[in-house]
């Protein structure tokens, strides 16, 4: 079949929309049409580099080249078409992303740690998770790989079921889409991996699509004191919405009124999700932090770097504990329907999270508003 898709094809280029050609699915593989993606920041990462492995990694792993892909990994649409041994999805199927896919069988799935899934490993390399096999194709005739294995900058998508959650079809597919990356990694960073107690003092720094779900999290977890960083005022406003208590435009601006706020016990969780995480950033993320307190490192960093600075003699002395996480650290078949129940009942904001709407023809519009900081979230509508 044919679809519209945004790719590119090299870094800092722009999203390039053509059509390309999807074969039909074989085993365990479905047909979606994507009908919400997220302009996460990670696709961004894409553009930058900052999430591209280095030559010698693709080369190695057999890849002619990185590039083109299709991005988006923010997502969520309808089965239109099933591949031979399918037995959990149905054409009409409502489907959310995972951009972790889920074995189920694996020693990180069989142990409650599905986002780390060993499917995850095959995110860089091309062709499909089911049979390494391509089955999206550009005019030429070249095959093209997808960002994550999924692709939602697509009108259409050949899919692993292993790479998809189904959800109730009475939820509104932007809200799928949004709980699929963004939701789910901001609200799990503060509540599964952060581990927020009732008390606590938390600060999130950078209150974007991330961000602002760690707030809501962070909330939920009945924090005392949230305290949201950003340099954008429009986020800072929103930030208060969600949940935040004090908001601040830098970090250095932060400690001392956090120092005050907490009577020199400073945070008991520090939550890192700017929109790229540099080595020097840590330092101030850390000295925001107390005795005993945790440190989440959610944002990423170019994929290359290796140093940061941060200050290891308080890190022993102050007992601090610093902990990466990927999608929150959460389970995605449980925790995507789980926070969808939220939002139906009301504890979750969802629909407050998008700021714009685009068709996909105008995916480098919705770039620029990001990299501008005038969207917590844009999200990308295919009728
Ligand atoms: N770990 C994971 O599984 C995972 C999943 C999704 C996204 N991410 C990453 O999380 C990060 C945030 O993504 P997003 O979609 O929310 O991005 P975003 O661009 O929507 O938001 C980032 C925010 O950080 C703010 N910011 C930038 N520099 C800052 C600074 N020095 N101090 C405070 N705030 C600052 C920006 O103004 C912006 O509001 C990205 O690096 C993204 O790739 C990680
Ligand atoms: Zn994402
Ligand atoms: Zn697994």
């Amino acid at each position: 079949m044919k679809s519209k898709a945004a790719m590119i094809h090299g870094l800092n280029q722009e999203w390039s929309v053509e059509e390309i050609d999807i074969q039909a699915p074989k085993k365990n593989e479905v047909i979606v049409h994507w009908r919400a993606a997220g302009m996460c920041h990670s696709d961004e990462h894409l553009v930058t580099g900052d999430m591209v492995p280095p030559q010698e990694y693709w080369e190695f792993m057999g890849l002619k080249d990185f590039f083109p892909m299709i991005g988006g990994h923010e997502g969520a649409g309808v089965v239109v078409e099933v591949g031979p041994d399918v037995t959990d999805l149905a054409v009409g199927d409502h489907v959310s992303a995972s951009f972790v896919p889920s074995c189920g069988r694996c020693r990180y799935c069989s142990t409650g740690r599905q986002n780390l899934c060993d499917l995850g490993s095959q995110t860089f390399i091309g062709g499909m998770i089911t049979d390494g096999t391509h089955r999206h194709f550009q005019k030429n005739g070249e095959p093209v790989t997808l960002m994550a294995k999924l692709g939602t900058f697509s009108e259409y998508a050949c899919v692993a079921t292993n790479s998809l959650i189904k959800i109730d079809k009475d939820i509104p597919l932007e809200a799928a889409a949004l709980v699929s990356c963004g939701v789910a990694t901001g609200w799990g960073s503060a509540t599964a991996r952060a581990q927020t107690k009732p008390g606590d003092t938390v600060v999130v720094v950078g209150v974007g699509g991330i961000g602002m779900n760690a707030v809501q999290g962070a909330k939920m977890a009945g924090a005392k004191r949230i305290i949201a960083i950003d340099p954008v005022e429009f986020k800072r406003e929103k930030a208060m919405e969600f949940g935040a208590t004090h908001t601040f435009s830098s970090m250095a601006e932060a400690l001392p009124a956090v120092m005050e706020m907490t009577w020199g016990q400073l945070a008991d969780r520090v939550i890192m999700t700017p929109g790229v995480l540099h080595g020097e950033m840590m330092g101030e993320g850390m000295s925001l932090a107390g005795k005993g307190s945790t440190v989440v490192v959610t944002a990423i960093s170019p994929m290359t770097s290796t140093t940061a600075s941060i200050n290891l003699f308080e890190l022993a002395m102050w007992q601090k504990e610093v902990k990466g996480t990927i999608f929150g650290s959460l389970n995605p078949r449980a925790d995507i329907p789980a926070l969808l129940d939220m939002y139906r009942s009301g504890t979750l904001k969802l629909d407050e999270l998008i700021t714009k709407r685009y068709p996909l023809d105008q995916i480098n519009e919705g770039y620029r508003a990001m990299r501008d900081g005038e969207n917590i979230r844009g999200v990308i509508v295919n009728g």
